[in-house]
């Protein structure tokens, strides 16, 4: 998940009825195989959906060796399975990652030769179970990611350049506007529509892993029928839009992406395209949300023009005061080229970006 959005997973979480603990920029549950299906369906701010085989306190490698080769390797893996381990350690006793990783591979695999009488060879031809050891203030957790590719990943986009923002990123910046279907969506600057396609995704309930494949599904020991009944399921689930959902920019040819996503996401009817700079921008909704993440201007020389198109913001969105207004943006300057104070700032992480995402209440009519 984006850093910062470990409060907007958790709802998620609790909106589906789980209760939830979070610790170290991660949330953590309990449940069982449909509930691995089901989160991994359903979550759309998440980044991963990882089962936590063992926790335990270390300070030394062998205590690292023995608590994981106490673990029963043979239940949980195949005497085939592809097993790569990603180690992580921070503020912790033990800190060399390479070092970390490659302890926790020889105590798995010294423990699945031994349990599969192999005496030192394991093939690792077969299905992938992706592994990872996090120790985090002397506290290692060992965990089996269920997702694989992250959950950003939905499956709707197409490759382009330029800087879309993350699906699961877009889709956590939409759930901390009050934004349900049931009111307008306007994105002024959509470049590849992922605010406006996730909007849409969330107004008809779809749920965003539908298009894709997951870890589990390779597990041997993960009930096979789980995950087709769940997506036929939610595909039950779905309802139409309530409310318009409008996407703007000034290019026309990113717009032509954008369509291209927002179909294949099976959302090209819920969304209005309109190419339009957003000094003409002016509109007839109301009572609804407009979200934005206007160009950055990271190098020092695009500043004026990220300034001059701030203003042009506060000049035609700003006095749309029936919309709760929501922008994302790192210039520190934002508010002041706006022409307005944002009702409340969060502080958000988008990768290693360090960004603010200024909210700006709506006066209702
Ligand atoms: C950072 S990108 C938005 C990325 C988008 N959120 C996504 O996920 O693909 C900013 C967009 O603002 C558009 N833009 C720049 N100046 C504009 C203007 N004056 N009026 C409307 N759109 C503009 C750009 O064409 C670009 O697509």
């Amino acid at each position: 998940m984006g850093v910062g959005f470990e409060s907007v997973v958790a709802k998620e979480l609790q909106a589906l009825g789980y209760n939830t603990r979070t610790e170290d920029g991660r949330v953590f549950f309990e449940g069982g195989q449909a509930d691995v299906v089901r989160t991994n369906l359903w979550l759309r701010s998440a980044d991963r959906i990882k089962i936590l085989l063992k926790e335990f306190r270390v300070t030394d490698f062998e205590t690292l060796y023995d608590q994981v080769n106490a673990l029963d390797w043979a239940e949980l893996l195949p005497v085939d399975a592809k097993f790569p381990v990603q180690g992580r350690a921070v503020r912790s006793k033990l800190h060399s990652e390479p070092d970390v990783q490659s302890i926790v591979k020889k105590a798995i695999v010294d423990k699945m030769t031994e349990q599969y009488h192999r005496r030192g060879f394991l093939p690792e031809t077969g299905a992938v179970y992706p592994l990872d050891i996090r120790i985090y203030k002397d506290v290692a957790r060992v965990a089996l990611d269920t997702t694989g590719e992250s959950l950003f990943k939905r499956g709707y986009r197409v490759e382009h350049g330029g800087a879309p923002l993350k699906e699961n990123f877009a889709a956590g910046l939409l759930k901390l506007t009050p934004f349900n279907g049931t009111h307008p969506l306007i994105d002024p600057m959509t470049g590849s529509g992922t605010l406006a396609i996730e909007a849409a995704l969330i107004g008809k309930n779809v749920a965003p892993g539908t298009w894709r494949s997951f870890t589990y599904d390779q597990f041997d020991w993960f009930d096979a029928k789980l995950h087709p009944a769940q997506v036929a399921q939610a595909k039950t689930l779905v309802h139409p839009l309530e409310a318009p959902i409008l996407a703007c920019d000034i290019d026309q040819s990113i717009l032509e992406i954008a369509k291209v996503n927002a179909h294949n996401a099976g959302v090209l009817q819920d969304i209005s395209f309109k190419q339009v700079a957003v000094k003409d921008f002016a509109t007839e909704l109301e009572n609804g949300v407009i979200i934005a993440n206007p160009p950055y201007g990271k190098r020092l020389k695009d500043r004026d023009q990220v300034a001059t198109l701030y203003q042009e913001m506060g000049q035609t969105l700003g006095p749309l005061t029936s919309f709760s207004q929501y922008y994302l943006a790192s210039a520190p300057f934002f508010e002041q080229a706006f022409g307005k104070r944002a009702t409340k700032k969060r502080k958000l992480f988008n990768g290693n970006l360090r960004v603010d995402f200024y909210q700006y209440w709506a006066n209702r009519k």
